[in-house]
């Protein structure tokens, strides 16, 4: 099979740009990759961050909702300490009967200190075993609510219940119903699960309950060691892990030749945001010690220039193939790929060129190593 494409929308907006700029680029970002083909698209969730300005993301899907015919969305992610779980499974039911089930659910611990002292969160609290009991409370409570049956839930961060509700026996009672805001056709919407650190308690908990697992590149040997996290857990579940689940979103540009593709990104909207805020963050995270480790540097030599060659899926459609096909050999490959958009809203020519060049020429060549892509099969 294939590899699948998604954008994932953090979006990374230079500063200065206004709330109105930021969902206008979210939403003909929607609709250029349903044209392109894209298979799914993530929006980021952020109280905190000016570069990730987007603390709703369910209102760009709603506002692309009518404009996309068969893209899928999901928030990458919901971040559940943040929000009371009731509220927020009516959400996420009602967008997904809106999107008619092209939708499915990020959910995530939060991975910003500023956010979570704003939702009353902070000091130890904001360990991440702590986020994480909070992550699995929220859970517990939205799958009550999706069911529709009754309960009444004291839990340790939030209480709620669904009401029993009396059967309606005359016209008038039928009035007097429960408004139903359960997913799509009242089944669980597929629930994804965000990892980041090397030994991610995300990636354990996707494993156990079978979410499909989302990790950011940050080297091979992490990227392996997602996967044997993820597969372990879900091995001792009783499931079969399948790496076609496996979304990895990765930095990749490609315009119609090497040089260009290297240009546009050291020159444009990608370098400019990796120099100002992604590279100090990475450093900061410990992420570019995975990066050096695998091309045998010190990471302290790892700039902008090192991560477009080594790190980055840059080029011409062949050799953005080639690079991508050489890292599903190292660690094993991934079933979608994850393109992290960048704030190309004021010349938006090249991201688009480079958008429909990744669904249609490359992604139908790389495939999960051992299977076929379309072309070998088509040869
Ligand atoms: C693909 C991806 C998207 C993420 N999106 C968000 C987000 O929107 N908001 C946020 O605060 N954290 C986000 N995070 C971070 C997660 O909330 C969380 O801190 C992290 O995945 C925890 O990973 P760990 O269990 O591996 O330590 C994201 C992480 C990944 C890998």
């Amino acid at each position: 099979m294939a590899m699948e494409t998604g954008l994932i929308f953090h979006p990374y907006m230079r500063p200065g740009r206004s709330s109105r700029q930021t969902f206008e680029w979210g939403v003909q970002n929607a609709v250029a990759c349903d044209k392109a083909g894209f298979d799914s698209m993530m929006i980021s969730e952020h109280a905190s961050q000016i570069w990730e300005n987007i603390p709703n993301p369910e209102l760009i899907m709603a506002a692309a909702a009518l404009q996309t015919d068969r893209i899928k969305f999901a928030p990458m992610a919901h971040l559940l300490p943040h929000q009371h779980p009731t509220k927020l499974a009516m959400t996420i039911g009602w967008l997904s009967q809106i999107l008619e089930g092209r939708y499915f659910l990020g959910i995530g611990a939060g991975a910003y200190p500023l956010a979570s002292y704003m939702h009353g969160i902070r000091g130890e609290q904001q360990d991440t075993q702590f986020l994480n009991e909070m992550v699995r409370e929220s859970l517990f409570i939205m799958e009550k609510i999706w069911k529709r049956e009754p309960f009444f839930y004291e839990g340790r961060f939030w209480d709620a219940g669904f009401p029993e509700e009396e059967e309606a026996v005359t016209e008038e009672d039928e009035q007097h119903k429960l408004a139903n805001f359960a997913p799509w056709n009242g089944d669980m919407p597929e629930i994804a699960v965000t990892g980041f650190s090397k030994n991610s308690p995300s990636m354990k908990l996707a494993g156990e309950r079978n979410f499909k697992p989302v990790s950011i590149f940050s080297g091979i040997e992490a990227l392996k060691r997602h996967w044997e996290i993820y597969s372990e857990a879900n091995i001792a579940a009783g499931f079969t892990p399948d790496r076609q689940r496996h979304a990895v979103s990765q930095t990749v540009f490609c315009a119609d030749t090497d040089a260009e593709a290297k240009r546009e990104v050291m020159e444009g909207p990608i370098g400019y945001c990796f120099n100002r805020y992604l590279i100090p963050i990475w450093r900061r995270f410990g992420m570019m010690d995975g990066y050096a480790k695998d091309a045998g540097i010190d990471p302290a030599e790892a700039d902008l220039e090192f991560l477009v060659d080594n790190v980055f899926v840059v080029g011409s459609p062949d050799t953005v193939v080639d690079k991508l096909n050489t890292l599903f050999e190292a660690c094993g490959g991934w079933g979608t790929l994850q393109v992290e958009a960048h704030d190309y809203y004021d010349e938006p020519g090249a991201w688009f060129h480079s958008l429909e060049l990744i669904s249609k020429e490359v992604a139908p060549r790389v495939s999960l190593p051992g299977s076929k892509s379309i072309n070998a099969v088509a040869a």
